[in-house]
């Protein structure tokens, strides 16, 4: 652990292309992962969950998106300044990446078992053989029940956990340092979810795997991850250790999203919500980002962006008004 963190973001910045020039997407985002650390990332849709993680990979969706800020560090690594052949080595290699719909980014006219072959093959230079070998060795390891006869199947073969499961053996194939994981149960039933939760954290476990979990789902961030980061209009609006967060939420918005968890109401209240939408790139409100729908938004506010300072150890929050100890008359 003294090794310090696995990888390090400061200041990211991804901006979409318009006429006028670059607009921020995701603005400023800072966190560090420490290893066999699962930090979740969650937020409304639109709040730039993926595009930080696909600016992690280095593989932004189309020609019109950029990092235009920022530093990412894998270990002693600079992946900003890595060319797009070194960005591959790294890719699969050092950092693993799991998706909402794998069927997607499963390959329909290879077997799982070549698949993840080649894998291993591009990164290790491994023989095929020993490649394949490798690849039914990953196959047991995420639980895929008879591996040397499944390595032999079609994605389209699978269910629909199993292929979930085939698309994380994809990503562990090279053993990387970090998985990124982007809403990898949303599409699942809540048993299968349960056990890809399950998988995850045996592997973070087993293998020291640092996880970067990204879902909806607050219920699901407090049963598997060890810190919270909250985004808001591409901005991180909170980050902490899961405990602090899910108690003492410190940030309005954080707040909001935890009363409007099913089950955190008491039987016979009814859930809350919390009023307005949020916002879009082309039009950012002044000041904090949250002000529009924040219960506690005052004149500053509407004109000061707030810093995202420290509020409690290892606990950071971008709030004027931040909510905690003896801070509930103000409301
Ligand atoms: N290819 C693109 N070009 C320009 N803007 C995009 C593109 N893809 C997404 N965006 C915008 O970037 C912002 C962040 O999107 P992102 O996909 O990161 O959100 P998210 O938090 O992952 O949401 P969700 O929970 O729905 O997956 C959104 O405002 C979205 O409209
Ligand atoms: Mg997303």
């Amino acid at each position: 652990m003294s090794a310090g963190p696995v990888l390090s973001v400061r200041d990211l910045t991804v901006s979409v292309a318009r006429d006028e020039g670059w607009r921020p997407i995701v603005d400023g985002v800072s966190f560090d992962l420490q290893a066999g650390q699962i930090l979740g990332l969650v937020g409304e849709s639109g709040s730039g969950k993926s595009m930080t993680c696909r600016a992690l990979m280095r593989l932004l969706p189309g020609a019109r998106l950029a990092i235009t800020g920022g530093s990412i560090r894998l270990g002693e690594e600079e992946l900003t300044a890595l060319d797009e052949a070194a960005m591959r080595k790294v890719r699969g290699g050092q950092i693993g990446m799991i998706f909402q719909n794998p069927s997607s980014h499963l390959d329909p006219v290879m077997t799982i078992g070549a698949q993840i072959a080649e894998t291993i093959r591009f990164h290790q230079g491994a023989s095929r053989r020993e490649a394949m070998r490798q690849a039914i060795e990953v196959l047991r390891q995420v639980g895929i029940p008879d591996p040397t006869a499944r390595a032999g199947s079609y994605p389209h073969e699978f269910s629909g956990g199993m292929r979930q499961r085939a698309m994380i053996a994809v990503a562990l194939a090279c053993q990387p340092k970090v998985l990124i994981a982007d809403e990898p149960t949303t599409a699942l039933d809540v048993t299968v979810q349960a056990q890809i939760l399950r998988l995850l954290l045996d592997l973070r476990d087993s293998k020291g795997l640092s996880i970067i979990f990204i879902t909806h789902d607050l219920g699901v961030v407090s049963q598997t991850c060890d810190s919270i980061a909250v985004m808001y209009g591409g901005r991180l609006a909170e980050l902490g250790p899961k405990r602090d967060i899910i108690r003492a939420a410190r940030h309005p918005y954080t707040a909001g999203l935890i009363r409007c968890q099913p089950g955190a109401a008491a039987t016979g209240t009814y859930l809350e919500t919390i009023p307005g939408q949020p916002p879009t790139v082309d039009a950012m409100p002044s000041g904090c980002r949250f002000h529009p729908r924040c219960p506690r938004a005052g004149e500053t506010c509407r004109e000061h962006q707030p810093a995202f300072i420290s509020v409690d150890l290892g606990h950071r929050a971008a709030c004027h008004f931040p909510e905690g100890p003896g801070q509930e008359a103000a409301r």
